[in-house]
């Protein structure tokens, strides 16, 4: 699979879900497969710190749904993730997310994808998401191709931020430009 889109949000259909499934749209009118999926209805436990993973590269903690999610990230080209603003910072699934690919960092696995950044906040808080998100790329050797902060509250007000909808449209044609590159 080329594009997948993450949503760390634990609403189904919230904003961080349809400013990530927008991106998507965008990408596959062109012809490029992508794939959504969502943290909602899955569980993902925290790193518990137990450096095992050093070893085995790969996440030792078991019986939750983070594996299925980074097996799907390895197998992207470009990886669109985004997580909504908690207390100025991602959510705390994002966070677990985030924190399980120690397991990943020691062999570089991930390096080499590309990714775009997305983060919504009602007000304020946006820029520490995206600085957490950021820190997860650079941290892994991935090639930024951009970010999306949106503003929003209630769910599907996202697509009201005409500029953060503008942005979007953005970082949708650097992926396509990516992947479709013109003669
Ligand atoms: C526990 C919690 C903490 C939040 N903290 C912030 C915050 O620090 N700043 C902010 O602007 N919005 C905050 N919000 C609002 C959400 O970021 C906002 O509703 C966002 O659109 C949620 O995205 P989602 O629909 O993808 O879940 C918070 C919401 C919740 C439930």
């Amino acid at each position: 699979m080329k594009v997948l889109g993450i949503s760390g949000s634990m609403r189904k259909d919230g904003n961080t879900a349809q400013l990530v499934r927008y991106i998507l749209a965008k990408v596959q009118a062109t012809g490029i497969e992508t794939e959504f999926v969502s943290f909602t209805g899955r569980t993902i436990k925290p790193c518990t710190g137990c450096e095992q993973c050093k070893e085995t590269k790969w996440c030792v903690v078991e019986g939750d749904d983070w594996a299925d999610l980074a097996r799907k990230m390895l197998e992207a080209e470009v990886v669109v993730l985004g997580s909504p603003t908690y207390y100025y910072d991602v959510n705390g699934q994002m966070k677990n997310f985030i924190d399980r690919t120690y397991s990943l960092f020691h062999d570089r696995k991930l390096a080499g994808r590309s990714a775009v950044a997305v983060t919504v906040c009602a007000d304020r808080g946006c820029e520490r998401s995206l600085e957490t998100i950021e820190g997860f790329l650079n941290t892994h050797h991935f090639s930024y191709l951009g970010h999306v902060c949106g503003k929003a509250y209630a769910p599907g007000e996202i697509m009201t931020d005409v500029r953060a909808v503008k942005k979007a449209d953005g970082v949708a044609q650097k992926i396509v430009n990516l992947l479709q590159p013109r003669d």
